[in-house]
Parts: C-alpha cells; sequence; structure tokens
C-alpha cells in the first residue's frame, strides 16, 4: 500500500544553526505525538550533515531539494547525488517548479538527475505541475503528463515504484491560493491514471503523489481526505514547527 506522507522544502531559508533548531523541534513534536504518516524535511545543502546528526531519522526523515546532474567531476558548485547520500539523506526533491522556472531545468538533465539519484538510493520526490495559464486555457492535464511520461518514462516499473510524486500547481506556490480539494483530486486521479496506463494498476495504486501549494493546516485535513491524495510537499508553513505539525496532524 502506498505511504502517506507530509514533507518539507525549506527552499532557501533557515541559516544551519536556525535549521537544526527547527528540526529538532519537529523531531521533539513527532517524538512526543506519534505521526499517522511519514514526515520528511528537505533542507538546503548546507544543512544536510548537521540536521542528519541532530535528528532520529526513524522519526524523522531526510532529504536534499535537488542534486547535479553529473556524478562528479568539474562542475564547479554542484553537488552530486552520490555526496546527498553520503550525509545520511535519503530523499531529494527534483524537478521542482522553482528550478525548472529559474534555472532551466528540462526533462532531460532530470532524468540524468533521477537516475542518478536512485542509483545512490535516494528517493526522488519529484515534482510536476502546471502554470496560471495552462490551468485557465485547459492544458493543465496534458501539461502534467507531458512532465511524467518525458521525466520519469523511462524508468522500468521497480524504479518507478521508488518515485514520490508531488503535484504542485505553480499558480498556488507561495502564493496563498490553493488548488480546490476537488481540483487536487481530479489531477491525482489523472496522475495515477496516467501512471496505471504505463505500469499497471499495482504500481500506480501504490504510488504515493502529494499536493504542494499553499497547503497549510487550516486546508490539509480537507486535502488529504481525498482518495488520491497521498500527503502534502509543504513550503512556508514547514518552516514554522506549529504550523508544520498542524498539517502532519491533519493524518
Ligand atoms: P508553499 O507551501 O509555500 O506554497 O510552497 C509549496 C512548495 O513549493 C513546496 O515545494
Amino acid at each position: 500500500m502506498r505511504k502517506n506522507i507530509v514533507a518539507g522544502n525549506w527552499k532557501m531559508n533557515t541559516t544551519v544553526p536556525e535549521g537544526v533548531a527547527l528540526a529538532k523541534e519537529v523531531n521533539e513534536a513527532l517524538k512526543a505525538e506519534k505521526a499517522n504518516c511519514d514526515v520528511i524535511v528537505c533542507v538546503p545543502f548546507t544543512h544536510l550533515c548537521s540536521v542528519a546528526a541532530a535528528i532520529d531519522s526513524s522519526v524523522l526523515g531526510l532529504g536534499a531539494e535537488n542534486c547535479a546532474d553529473h556524478k562528479s567531476g568539474a562542475y564547479t558548485g554542484e553537488v552530486s547525488a552520490p555526496m546527498v547520500a553520503s550525509t545520511g539523506a535519503k530523499y531529494v526533491i527534483l524537478g521542482h517548479s522553482e528550478r525548472r522556472q529559474y534555472y532551466g531545468e528540462t526533462s532531460e538533465t532530470l532524468r540524468e538527475k533521477v537516475a542518478l539519484a536512485l542509483e545512490n538510493g535516494l528517493s526522488p520526490i519529484f515534482c510536476i505541475g502546471e502554470v496560471l495559464e495552462e490551468r485557465e486555457n485547459g492544458t493543465f492535464n496534458d501539461v502534467v503528463k507531458t512532465q511524467i511520461v518525458e521525466g520519469l518514462f523511462n524508468l522500468n516499473a521497480e524504479d518507478f515504484g521508488k518515485i514520490i510524486l508531488a503535484y504542485e500547481p505553480v499558480w498556488a506556490i507561495g502564493t496563498g491560493k490553493t488548488a480546490t480539494a476537488e481540483q487536487a483530486e481530479d489531477m491525482h486521479a489523472f496522475i495515477r491514471n496516467v501512471i496505471a496506463e504505463k505500469y499497471g494498476n499495482e504500481v500506480a495504486d501504490n504510488t504515493s503523489i502529494l499536493y504542494g501549494g499553499s497547503c497549510k493546516p487550516s486546508n490539509a485535513a480537507e486535502l488529504f481526505a481525498k482518495p488520491n491524495v497521498d500527503g502534502g510537499l509543504i513550503g512556508g508553513a514547514a518552516l514554522k514547527c506549529a504550523d508544520f505539525m498542524g498539517i502532519v496532524k491533519a493524518f
């Protein structure tokens, strides 16, 4: 059965001491009150080692927000999948819309990143989602399907089984404008159908599909109650322990 997951994406926020303090606070809160879902924090590269040392990996999972599309070598400033894995992280966000929009990530580079993440034992949290114009002109299903087909459908079924998907409509990210629970459910059901057509019902049923975009304690329960919404990828609300835990408790 697929897992329910709440994952934080801290983006480019917090210094190392601030991040360690936040991770510890979340870790303690989860020890005090056991979650009914897997909980993960995805943190800046600089934070990975310190956060790994500060948390209990059986309580709180750790991920990076990106990794390089090469294994090693002369790529100044890049951080490879083996480097991320060597910190103790088990997850890596790939293809976030901010990476696609501001850093020109394409399906081609993402295929390399996914392959390297998997080779190094990292589970990719692979992000997909349409921009506002595509929502409004009705092409959103096609856009999301293309992102999945181009980015992931080169994988065999076993490797695809290690992918966590995150549907993040770009118009809902950081805007306070959440997709309605019905919009999220419709898209998640569509995504699961796209997966079933390629890999069969069992793989599709076992794939966790998270929703991301202005998810907060006040709307998480309604979103997570939908049958095809298996949790959330949380930006702003992951930066305050109480808000993040409020979302975790929606399960
Ligand atoms: P917000 O929750 O801040 O809208 O961000 C969502 C997101 O981009 C998570 O990856």
